[in-house]
């Protein structure tokens, strides 16, 4: 087995490869002067075992793995791992005319059976898994973070576990419930692409004075975490950490999360940053190893 670490995914990729111990094949990306993408593997992979490992949070990551897949041709076995599946949030036709857009990224991906297995990381909704015409299995890095916030809760006082809405409640069940964490959901309405309102609200729980960690699956303009923490600061709850799979982080998100109350960010490196604290390498490793691990998408 080879990997391949796409653009979006430099340290994920090595990472992975050092778990497995195995080869970390070196590839070359500049761009031509009109601006067009030039991808090179520079590595020999004829006859090998192929695993392109590539987030794809902006279009030019769509190029560069469509641009990877197509160069892997000499591989007996392609398996692609996307950690972040970038427009996954536009499942479906919200508006006449407009694109399902991750059914246009599974096509793109899928139309020419290049790839012979597919791992994405907690996706937005693991339905829209049907639009890829290959072996899909989903990987769940939510045990990853209830064992940091475990960890954490050992120096800091017991924390409760908080989705910011309903969608974030399968996420704060799988983070808490295995630790014996408390947890519940708030109620979020979403009024543009940046901006969310949240009703205060009883919880199930008592939050006040307690620490708590909100968790979502992407934090992206930050919008949700910030609402979220302004609310459970006005019923008085402590300190206020948050949690995601996916640290996208656009704009300000992160000054918006801190001038909100916020006191720590954490997610893992399926998308790449500072606050990449968690990895999802051994997770991936051993699914590479042992595929039956995650789960297959029928
Ligand atoms: C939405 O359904 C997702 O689970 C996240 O809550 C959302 O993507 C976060 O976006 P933002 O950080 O822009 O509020």
């Amino acid at each position: 087995m080879k990997i391949i670490p796409g653009t979006a995914s430099q340290i994920l990729g090595a990472r992975i490869a050092a778990e497995l111990n195995c080869e970390l094949v070196l590839c070359e990306y500049r761009r031509f002067p009109d601006g067009e993408l030039y991808t090179r593997i520079r590595g020999d992979i004829e006859g090998e075992h192929a695993v392109i490992v590539q987030s794809i949070r902006s279009d030019s990551d769509l190029v560069a793995l469509l641009q990877l897949m197509d160069a892997a041709e000499d591989a007996s076995k392609i398996t692609v791992v996307i950690p972040y599946l970038g427009y996954a949030r536009q499942d479906k036709r919200f508006k006449p005319g407009e694109a399902i857009s991750i059914r246009a990224i599974a096509r793109s991906i899928t139309i020419n059976g290049t790839m012979d297995t597919l791992y994405v990381v907690n996706v937005h909704d693991p339905a829209e898994l049907h639009y890829f015409e290959v072996d899909c299995r989903e990987l769940d890095a939510a045990p990853l973070l209830g064992d940091y916030i475990r960890g954490m809760e050992k120096q800091t006082a017991p924390v409760v576990v908080i989705g910011p809405d309903e969608g974030a409640s399968d996420l704060a069940r799988a983070v808490a419930a295995p630790h014996g964490l408390d947890f519940d959901v708030l109620h979020k309405r979403r009024l543009s692409g940046e901006e969310v309102e949240i009703e205060p609200e009883e919880l199930s729980i008592t939050i006040e004075g307690k620490n708590i960690v909100i968790v979502d699956d992407i934090i992206s303009t930050g919008g949700t975490i910030a609402e979220a923490s302004r609310i459970l600061k006005e019923q008085n709850a402590g300190d206020i950490y948050v949690a995601c799979v996916h640290g996208l982080f656009v704009q300000n998100a992160i000054l918006r999360m801190l001038h909100a109350g916020v006191r720590e960010i954490i997610s893992t490196d399926t998308v790449e940053s500072l606050f990449s604290r968690v990895s999802i390498s051994k997770l991936v490793a051993n699914a590479l190893l042992s595929p039956s691990s995650a789960t297959a998408f029928k």
